[in-house]
């Protein structure tokens, strides 16, 4: 995996403002048991406690197949996602950053992340099924809004696609 992702696996490296003092987010692919755990926490914190998203509906067996990512500052995993790759693209999802370390630039570093590794692997084309609550995020990352509305666990949602640059 490392030598797929250059060195350190570390694909994002910048800073991110913090109400203090300047603090840098890294994105790491997931290879350890201890980032998987940190992973499904933040998921279960987010999707299961704060939106009531029910757990056998949370966890699926994509699990299994996908490239996990964490989002980490000053050694502490706040954030994550994962990419999964289809014929002809790749499918973003379980975006995750904990409540109090939103807006501060982690989503964005996950969603570049997994964007650039989606590129390393030759893919152009990355959709996703947004929360209408998260479009904007979204579109601010590239994505364009490619459906109509539909239920995915309760929660409304609009497909969302991105062609690389
Ligand atoms: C959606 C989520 C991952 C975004 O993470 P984040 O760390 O807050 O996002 P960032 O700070 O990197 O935001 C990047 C940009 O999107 C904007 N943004 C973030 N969340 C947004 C939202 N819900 N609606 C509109 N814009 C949003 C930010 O203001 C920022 O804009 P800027 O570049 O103009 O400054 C996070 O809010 C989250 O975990 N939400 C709960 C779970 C969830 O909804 N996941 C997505 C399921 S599809």
């Amino acid at each position: 995996m490392r030598e797929l992702l250059g060195s350190g696996g570390a694909l994002v490296y910048k800073r991110v403002s913090m109400e203090h003092h300047p603090s840098a987010v890294a994105v790491r692919p997931v290879e350890s048991k201890g980032d998987r755990d940190a992973a499904f926490w933040i998921r279960q914190r987010v999707f299961q406690d704060e939106q009531k998203v029910p757990p056998e509906l949370e966890f699926d067996a994509d699990d299994e197949t996908a490239m996990h990512f964490v989002a980490v500052i000053d050694g502490e995993v706040i954030g994550t996602g994962r990419l999964m790759q289809y014929e002809g693209y790749a499918k973003v999802g379980r975006m995750a950053v904990l409540r109090d370390r939103r807006r501060r630039g982690v989503g964005r570093a996950l969603l570049e992340a997994m964007i650039a590794e989606a590129a390393r692997r030759g893919v152009t084309h990355l959709v996703l099924h947004a929360q209408v609550q998260a479009i904007g995020f979204y579109q601010r990352c590239g994505f364009s809004v490619t459906s109509d509305e539909f239920d995915e666990a309760g929660i409304p949602h609009r497909r969302m696609e991105r062609n690389q640059k």
